[in-house]
């Protein structure tokens, strides 16, 4: 068996090419799950019945006058549940709940013969409260302190020594908001069951395997009456990583109990309101730097809004703690994590997974505290950098082996981007233009690949061969727009030595391999991709056998390349097709199950210590915006980025995910804004951004004007499927750039060295209001600190209720700096 990175002769991998539906994709043929049910025959619809109020206990559900409504078959409700009626992992998810506990929660389903039917009876069915009392925002849940799930503590080194070294300390606080997945195709599964009773459901979900699992406990019935396929999602974006699996349930149910196919497609509102988004946070914070602008002390609490249930926010809390240091090195650490449990759909997954969250905090600090400092941003961030050959640790003791990339993508976008010149024409034009100001600023990413569980990192595959030479390949990964299939078949192909059109990729299913992981935390292409490689080197060493003793030659010196074996120093040659046929009539088996585990990982959830990443991916992005000072409106004019994929397994590929990446990013903290009615109203608790008219979400006019992405070249990565890596996640944080090149221009409208507060998102209204806060000059220096002008702002605007356009000023810490 050969190494794991390297790469034979002539390899599939590395080569640029379209995905693999991509003319299915423009030419409208690509099946989604709900394209399936034009094809299925007697297809039930399920609604969901909505409860529009935020929290209370059901007193009474009638539905029978939904059984009224010509068409309705059946109401779903929690006594027709066999198994588990639960649709979570935690067992804190009720599938069909006693208690409402955010506003739009489903208490039933309502199964009809055409969608119109079940909507009907789905308004008919009558449900009575008593309502209860509801924590919508962050702050309502801080107040009440309610908090559900794991409290973890990540502590390093000796924080007070820290502080007590620091000759500048500064506190603040910061919170910021979520993100809707907004993924194109809505939840959507279709149920079928055999006259087996034999369940066979197709969902649109990151995680068939956990589908199936949930379905399996709801229905009370083993795994393997459970199939989940996943033909392909319009994307995922971590929001079907585990809430389709309630859902599925429901479908599956209602098959189950009807013995006819049952279909559900969330239509946007319903997907809006019924599940889970990114977890806004708040932090609060205390940091010390030496008199060079040295971190040396940490003190950090990080709430994380989890919404009703847990779902996955005790994983994701642990993912910010362990992204809050970013590229930096701190030292003396000590940092705290809670999760708030609030009255709204329960937030989950979403691209960084909580990385992206923890290192917007370290970001954010930088940002604020450099003109205090009197550093240049750029200057704070890179005397900050973890250092190659030193030794250095995370805070949570993994070991930072590859520190030196940190300052390699970082030198090599000030060079890309051309930083000296332009530093000089963006200070021409500010001092030109009075009303319009540019900024450009440059941030870098450190982002942690592999499942922090350490279980998860494992993955597997099943390839076939049939007679004819074609190559039919399983594995356990989704296909969610990221081109994961893609670069598997690239896999395949390189290791059996033929060329692509050789492979075909048959949908994800939980039958042909098990119990796999979620397609999740960028390891799809590193998990299945090892799993492949090893089914196809287990094919590959049979075949070469086979053609050693045709080729009269010895295996171990025969190469199948571009689908020809031949032998070292012979002119023989053996086409792929009949050493195949050959191989079959020899009695050699055509099939490989294979499989991958990430070796080196150890995780110890409770003392937040270990080494949970089998590497770190690395990028720097420089982006440079024009904001206008009348009203906050800016453009982003160019970004550059150079990010670190390592050997690319298909470079168009990856650059495509760094591109969606970085704007799905700069979505979250610009424009998408997350709003719910915060009032005492009878609305209370209501999501307000219902739709793509008031959810304002990145489009063609706030694309960049200029967009350049490169890979970071001659970057083999040891011990990872053909010496790549994961790129699915970490380019979204790239986008912190324009976040601080926002915050920077914003302040050029003020005298220097005043620290600008910036509400997240950055809309133009928030950055309306860092514009005053600069001109007003250097108040927050003045103890004007706590409730930062962004907040008082937009609260005589009316704005205020989220809470998330509140962010605390930065205040030099007197009492703290006394130590110093
Ligand atoms: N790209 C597209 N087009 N659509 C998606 O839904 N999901 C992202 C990322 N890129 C996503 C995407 C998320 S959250 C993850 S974890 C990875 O893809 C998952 O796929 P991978 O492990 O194959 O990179
Ligand atoms: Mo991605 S948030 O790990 O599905």
């Amino acid at each position: 068996m050969s190494h794991l990175s390297e790469r034979p002769e002539k390899p599939v991998v590395g080569v640029s090419m379209p995905h693999e539906s991509a003319f299915l994709h423009v030419t409208g043929t690509a099946l989604y799950t709900d394209d399936l049910v034009q094809r299925t025959k007697d297809v039930l619809h399920a609604y969901p019945v909505q409860v529009m109020k935020a929290h209370g206990r059901i007193t009474a559900l009638r539905t029978e006058p939904a059984l009224a409504v010509p068409g309705v078959v059946r109401v779903l409700t929690g006594a027709d549940v066999p198994g588990v009626n639960d649709a979570g992992m935690k067992h804190d998810e009720p599938l069909f709940p006693d208690e409402v506990m955010f506003h739009g929660h489903a208490v039933a389903w309502v199964l009809g013969e055409t969608l119109e039917a079940a909507r009907l009876g789905a308004a008919a069915v009558e449900v009575e409260l008593d309502e209860q009392p509801a924590l919508i925002t962050l702050q309502d849940a801080m107040a009440a302190e309610s908090y559900h799930g794991a409290r973890p503590l990540m502590e390093t080194g000796d924080i007070d020594a820290g502080f007590a070294d620091s000759a500048h300390v500064f506190t603040g606080e910061f919170q910021f908001a979520g993100q809707e997945h907004f993924y194109l195709e809505t939840h959507a599964a279709l149920a079928q069951v055999d006259e087996n009773g034999q369940i066979f459901i197709q969902s649109s979900t990151q995680h068939p395997s956990e589908t199936q699992e949930i379905v399996s406990h709801v229905l009370g019935v083993p795994a393997h009456e459970v199939t989940v396929q996943c033909l392909r999602m319009g994307g995922g974006f971590g929001g079907k990583e585990m809430q389709p699996h309630g859902f599925a349930a429901v479908a599956a149910l209602g098959a189950k109990l009807t013995g006819r196919p049952v279909r559900f497609r969330l239509n946007r509102t319903q997907d809006l309101t019924m599940s889970g988004k990114r977890h806004g946070f708040h932090a609060s914070w205390k940091i010390g730097f030496d008199a060079d602008g040295r971190i040396q002390a940490l003190d950090a609490t990080l709430t994380a809004d989890g919404g009703w249930s847990l779902d996955l926010s005790e994983p994701v809390l642990a993912r910010a703690l362990c992204h809050i240091d970013n590229t930096y090195w701190i030292p003396n650490a000590r940092v705290a994590g809670r999760i708030a449990k609030t009255n709204t759909v329960s937030n989950t997954a979403f691209r960084g997974f909580g990385g992206p969250q923890g290192m917007l905090v370290i970001e954010d600090i930088l940002g604020r505290v450099a003109p205090q400092l009197g550093l240049d941003p750029m200057e704070l961030r890179e005397r900050n950098f973890y250092q190659p050959g030193q030794g250095q640790t995370t805070p949570y003791g993994q070991p930072v082996t590859q520190a030196d990339r940190i300052s390699a993508v970082w030198q090599q976008v000030q060079d890309e981007a051309g930083i000296a010149d332009r530093g000089r024409e963006i200070a021409a034009f500010n001092a030109a233009h009075p009303h319009t100001k540019r900024a450009l600023a440059i941030t870098g990413i450190k982002f942690g690949i592999s499942f922090n569980l350490t279980a998860f990192n494992q993955g597997g595959a099943l390839v076939l061969i049939y007679k004819d030479g074609s190559v039919l390949i399983n594995h356990g990964g989704t296909e969610m727009g990221q081109g994961l299939h893609t670069k598997m078949m690239q896999v395949a192909a390189t290791t059996l030595g033929i060329p692509l059109h050789k492979v075909r990729l048959a949908p994800t299913r939980t039958d042909k391999v098990p119990n796999t992981s979620a397609t999740a935390a960028s390891s799809g292409a590193d998990l299945n991709g090892g799993a492949i490689k090893n089914a196809c080197e287990q094919l590959r060493g049979r075949l070469l056998q086979v053609a050693a003793s045709q080729l009269g030659a010895n295996a171990s010196d025969v190469r199948i390349v571009q689908g020809v074996a031949r032998a070292l120093g012979s002119d023989k040659e053996l086409a792929w097709d009949d050493l195949v046929h050959t191989a079959y009539f020899q009695r050699v088996q055509l099939s490989a199950a294979g499989f991958y585990r990430t070796e080196g990982l150890h995780w110890d959830a409770k003392s937040f210590r270990g080494t949970p990443f089998k590497y770190f991916a690395y990028g720097a992005a420089a982006t440079e915006v024009e904001v206008d000072g009348f009203t906050g409106a800016y453009r982003i004019r160019r970004v550059d980025i150079v990010h670190d994929v390592g050997e690319s397994l298909s470079p168009m590929i990856d650059i495509g995910q760094v591109e969606g990446g970085f704007v799905q990013g700069a979505g979250w903290l610009t424009l998408e804004d997350l709003r719910w009615d915060t009032g005492d109203g009878p609305h209370r608790g209501r999501l307000q951004t219902q739709a793509a008219s008031t959810y304002k979400l990145p489009s063609f006019s706030e694309m960049p004007q200029e967009f350049n992405v490169t890979l970071l070249e001659n970057a083999t990565e040891e011990g990872a499927v053909y010496g790549s890596k994961a790129v699915g996640e970490p380019p979204l944080m790239l986008a912190f750039s324009v976040r601080e090149a926002l915050r920077q221009a914003a302040a050029a409208f003020g005298p220097s060295g005043v620290s600008v507060d910036l509400a997240s998102p950055a809309t133009p209204e928030a950055v309306y209001w860092a514009i005053q806060e600069a001109r007003q000059g250097d108040a927050s220096l003045n103890g004007h600190a706590g409730n930062g002008h962004a907040r008082d702002g937009v609260a005589a605007n009316g704005h205020a209720g989220n809470g998330h356009a509140a962010s605390g000023g930065v205040r030099t810490d007197a009492e703290a700096l006394s130590g110093a």
